[in-house]
């Protein structure tokens, strides 16, 4: 087994590469060995995650992970994407993916997420554990792989690179900023477990939202290569769903310290703020049946929505507005989330 402690420099070590990866221009992380991506800051938090992980094994505690069924499908179908791009509808499909790349670039806010003092919220102790290395170096690293460091770009960057490939630099929607930053007012979350200290409940909501949605971000990873490889609409197909595909592995180490870290926790005694004791796995459980519950029901419906009317808002400029709006409608596939919220592994 590999050890389990970390310095944040280790956390943070990429691999030696044989050539950095390149996107519109902009020297991005991660790079190529031997021809193959292979994603930035791994040296030292590949080998962690997976030592966490064994000691996770080894204590006979299990893993959480989120089912696949509860992943709603990205709208529209890649095989609607793929209509409106041949009929030569384009701003809804430049509108998500430039969404994407600006949410990607939100993800930078991770390093700011407070981490209070977890002596004080959790009776065993967290040496040796993901949930012990959050604020010293995997926070950091999660925040450099979406936004980007210093001159090096992120997913941001290579998602726009994704959407320029694929449609030949397409003129961008102006209000796309405008419009995500008005409708993301969530306001504060309600507290599940006000016996815990308030710093503490509210990273451990973070954490469980940030897992769920880079697990639900596989779909659109999936759906994102289908379209942008298909060489029927895509100008690049190649090198458009290679680019993808990177920052799709990049996503894997967020998805594993996050569900590490909690997986830790859940088998752990929190307390209080006045030093009452709760059982890990309620705390965690009810968190995680919160997130799953809005992010499987109310979050879909209401893109659905959005995303419905921007497409029937571009269809209408088509020659044959209603027949397309016919055809895409036929395409449409019907999906409501599973009663169940979940299993671990
Ligand atoms: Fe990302
Ligand atoms: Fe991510």
């Amino acid at each position: 087994m590999h050890h389990l402690t970390y310095s944040e420099e280790e956390l943070l070590s990429s691999i030696p590469y044989d050539e950095p990866l390149t996107a519109n221009g902009v020297r991005c992380h991660g790079g190529f060995v031997g021809g193959a991506y292979r994603s930035p800051r791994t040296a030292g938090r590949g080998p962690a995650i997976a030592a966490w992980q064994a000691q996770l094994a080894a204590r006979g505690t299990p893993l959480l992970a989120i089912a696949p069924a509860l992943v709603p499908p990205h709208y529209p179908s890649a095989a609607q994407a793929a209509l409106l791009l041949r009929e030569g509808v384009r701003e809804p499909l430049v509108r998500t993916l430039t969404t994407i790349a600006i949410i990607e670039g939100f993800g930078a806010m991770i390093r700011d997420q407070r981490v209070p003092d977890l002596t004080r919220c959790v009776r065993e102790p967290l040496d040796g554990t993901a949930a012990g290395h959050l604020a010293t170096g995997l926070f950091e690293a999660h925040a450099r792989d979406e936004a980007g460091f210093r001159s090096e770009g992120g997913h941001k960057q290579m998602w726009e690179a994704a959407r320029d490939l694929a449609l030949a630099s397409p003129p961008v929607p102006p209000d796309v900023l405008m419009r995500l930053m008005t409708g993301r007012r969530a306001g504060s979350r309600q507290r599940l477990f006000p016996q815990l200290d308030g710093a503490f409940e509210e990273l451990l909501a973070v954490m469980v939202n940030v897992l769920v949605i880079e697990v639900f971000a596989a779909d659109t990873f999936g759906w994102a290569e289908m379209v942008l490889g298909d060489p029927e609409v895509s100008a690049r197909p190649r090198e458009a769903a290679a680019m993808v595909g990177y920052i799709r592995s990049d996503e894997t180490p967020h998805v594993e310290y996050l569900r590490t870290a909690l997986s830790e926790l859940r088998a752990c005694t929190l307390l209080g703020a006045r030093g009452e004791a709760l059982a890990g796995g309620e705390v965690i459980d009810g968190l995680l049946a919160r997130t799953l519950h809005v992010l499987t029901n109310q979050r879909p419906r209401l893109q659905r929505e959005e995303t419905r009317a921007d497409i029937a808002a571009a269809v209408a400029g088509h020659r044959d507005a209603a027949g397309l709006q016919k055809r895409f409608d036929a395409l449409e596939e019907e999906w409501s989330p599973p009663a169940h919220t979940n299993r671990y592994s």
